[in-house]
């Protein structure tokens, strides 16, 4: 039987070095070492052998393949190693990927402000359910069917297979709404607590109507209430006048009080602000003394309790604080109005 065992050697061992990918060296392997190599093929030969034969060229055979096998991981490992620092590398002169970061919504900002500054008065935050029932969002607020004034809140009406799973949760299940203002707020807090206490109500609110540069379907309102003894028109002026004071920090700021009709205070007021030398007056605020029949409704005794009411809307102090145009730029989702806040 002719054959070089050196010669196999050597080309395998020239084959395990010039492979410079561990999936190639892996075919390699199986070249020189599977089984159909030549090595294996004279392995397999060697029972044809007499047995002198067999003892003197066996060990030899199985030597070589142990050596080839060991030749063969050990490259393996070097290049596994060298691949994946070659992966990792990094090359510092590359230019960098810019890093974006988010932006909160103007309006969250605005919330966010409010909320803080009420806070640090005293007030506590509360929050109420975007659907509310007919009671709450009117009724109760003194604006019985048939009102005229329920035609100041464009309502969106609630189909009945809509509302079947809000069911439980509310009073009057029968007709429900998309609330068009905070105020049903005030019904549900007076329920559950007593006076005295003073709190704020912000959130999301829908009005049935034609959208415009200042008109939008859905928009958000911060309501607020106070109530104890001895409430009066003074108490209200003195924390809204604080409020505006701190929300336009620096700014010389004036103030009217308008009388105004709201059905559930008396008497009523809207609230202007001019800011600035040149400044415009602004309608920012409707608000007013609780009217009795509110507190009627909750189970307070009108003669022993007095409060004062307001609304404004988030928008409304965003766009005059932020030069704002139109009301339509907070919910475009366009990312141009969004990165400047
Ligand atoms: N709820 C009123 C609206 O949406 C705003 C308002 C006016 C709220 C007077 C009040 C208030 O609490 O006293 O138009």
């Amino acid at each position: 039987m002719e054959f070089d065992l050196n010669k196999i050697k050597k080309s395998a061992q020239e084959a395990i070095e010039e492979l410079a990918s561990p999936e190639k060296l892996e075919e390699i392997k199986i070249k020189f070492l599977g089984r159909k190599s030549e090595l294996t093929e004279l392995l397999r030969s060697l029972k044809d052998l007499s047995i002198e034969e067999r003892r003197k060229l066996g060990p030899k055979l199985q030597e070589l393949k142990k050596e080839l096998e060991r030749s063969f991981d050990k490259r393996l490992k070097d290049l596994r190693i060298s691949h994946s620092t070659l992966r990792e590398r990094i090359d510092v002169t590359k230019p960098g990927h810019k890093i974006t970061s988010g932006h909160i919504h103007p309006l969250s900002k605005i919330e966010e402000e409010i909320e803080q500054i009420f806070l640090s008065m005293n007030f506590s935050v509360v929050e109420g359910p975007e659907v509310e029932d007919e009671y709450h969002n009117f009724d109760a607020l003194n604006i019985p069917k048939d009102h005229p004034a329920r035609e100041m809140w464009d309502t969106f009406w609630l189909r009945q297979n809509e509302i079947k799973n809000q069911k439980s949760k509310i009073k009057n299940p029968e007709k429900l709404l998309l609330r068009t203002h905070t105020s049903p707020m005030q019904i549900r807090y007076m329920e559950k607590n007593n006076p005295p206490f003073q709190i704020i109500v912000p959130g999301r609110v829908f009005r049935y109507e034609a959208t415009d540069a200042s008109h939008e379907i859905n928009f958000y309102q911060v309501e607020g209430l106070m109530v104890g003894k001895d409430m009066s028109l003074a108490n209200f002026k003195f924390v809204v006048e604080e409020f505006f004071k701190k929300f336009f920090g620096s700014q010389k700021i004036e103030f009217r009080f308008r009388p105004s009709y709201f059905p559930f205070v008396e008497p009523g007021v809207e609230v202007d602000i001019k800011l600035g030398k040149s400044g415009k007056w602004l309608e920012v605020m409707g608000a007013g003394m609780v009217h009795r029949k509110v507190f009627d409704a909750v189970g307070y005794n009108p003669n022993d309790v007095t409060g004062f009411a307001f609304g404004l809307g988030l928008e409304r102090l965003a766009m005059i604080k932020y030069k704002i145009p139109d009301i339509r730029l907070f919910y475009s989702g366009d990312l141009r109005f969004i990165k400047q806040f």
